[in-house]
């Protein structure tokens, strides 16, 4: 790789992750779930704030046990945003549930309330929310009403959340029966592969960990009173995920550094539009933003060694969904959303280079 090439993302482990590693492969041969398992899985649901956190082996399964837990079945519709990866539907399409696409707001990129709270039908089993790079929906609290009167579940996808917080301080994936965050080499602190589920509910807890585990309510034994599977995480992944989590503190002040030193940047650029971020609750886990001539500023920003990525398209017109309806705003954020380099560890001129280089795009290369 070349060492000039500032890419759009990329995951940080140090020396401390490498000793240990080294250092427990050194004293153990158990380095599938075990104790570094629950170790991780205590620090992540004292950092949230909830009575129980399970790792599984990544985000996308992390929803679907969730759900499932919930007892969403196939033919149950759940409300997802039109704005997401495409885990979070995929993540109950699986078992056969539906996913029902609903817009979302102009400014978080979280689900629209008025337009979820028209989309359910007597089939609605759940609604999931999904904190979009940390925000989160402006009627949190309606919808943990709704979802209560309707009696329906409320999901929360937090997979790009952690670090972001709700208004009155708790942490984003607490509001409704289960959250969920990943652990994928984006994200701000990454296990290779890795998901959680964070609740304060005992069922879903159990019923999670069973499911996770071939069925059975203890390891190390073959009596299996319920179905499950193996979405197990393994102890070298929590030893990494320990380590990370000891850099969590300062990779927050890092990203809302570099939010502020993009905004700055870019202010002057009228082409360009960054979504806001209320730096008070939220970690920007990336740089997400609206741009004229899109395909033309990642091409030449390509050709001077800066690597961008198009935000998600929207997931009614992917192929594998292809459902009609009208949706707009996830459909701008399809035709001109950008996330530009946004790793933890982007330097100061890293950055000042991007934005000249799209300052000179716009008005020099488009002139
Ligand atoms: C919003 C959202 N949901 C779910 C996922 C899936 O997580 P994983 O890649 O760990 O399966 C991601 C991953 O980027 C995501 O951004």
């Amino acid at each position: 790789m070349n060492s000039k090439n500032i890419l759009q993302m990329k995951p940080w482990y140090g020396i401390e992750e490498k000793n240990a590693i080294a250092e427990y492969l050194s004293e153990d041969v158990f380095i599938t779930e075990y104790k570094k398992t629950k170790e991780f899985e205590e620090i992540i649901a004292d950092y949230v704030g909830v009575k129980h956190c399970i790792v599984v082996n990544n985000g996308t399964i992390s929803l679907t046990l969730a759900s499932l837990a919930c007892g969403i079945s196939p033919g149950d519709e759940v409300i997802v945003p039109n704005y997401t990866m495409v885990a979070t539907p995929n993540s109950v399409k699986m078992f056969g549930a539906k996913p029902i696409f609903v817009d979302v707001e102009e400014d978080t990129l979280c689900l629209d309330f008025n337009k979820a709270a028209d989309a359910i039908s007597s089939k609605t089993k759940a609604i999931i929310l999904v904190s979009a790079n940390g925000r989160f929906s402006k009627n949190i609290n309606e919808f943990k009403n709704l979802c209560n009167n309707k009696n329906i579940f409320l999901i929360e996808d937090a997979a790009q959340s952690l670090g972001s917080y709700y208004s009155d301080f708790k942490h984003v994936g607490t509001a409704g029966i289960a959250g969920s965050f990943s652990f994928s080499s984006a994200k701000i602190i990454s296990t290779g592969q890795g998901g959680a589920i964070v609740t304060n509910n005992d069922e879903i807890n159990a019923k999670v960990r069973k499911l996770k585990d071939f069925g059975r309510a203890t390891g190390g034994n073959d009596i299996h009173d319920t179905i499950g599977y193996n979405f197990k995480f393994t102890d070298l992944q929590a030893v990494l995920g320990i380590e990370q989590m000891k850099k969590l503190e300062f990779r927050k002040k890092l990203k809302k550094n570099i939010y502020k030193k993009y905004k700055n940047l870019l202010q002057g650029i009228s082409q360009v539009t960054l979504y806001e971020a209320d730096l008070t609750y939220n970690t920007p886990w990336f740089i997400d933003t609206l741009v004229e001539d899109r395909e033309n500023l990642i091409n030449y920003l390509k050709k001077n060694n800066i690597f961008t990525r198009p935000m998600y398209p929207p997931l009614n017109k992917q192929k594998a969904y292809n459902s009609p309806g009208n949706f707009k705003i996830s459909n701008a954020v399809g035709d001109n959303g950008l996330w530009l380099p946004s790793y933890s560890q982007i330097s100061d001129n890293e950055i000042n280079k991007v934005c000249e280089t799209i300052s000179n795009f716009y008005n020099n290369e488009k002139k």
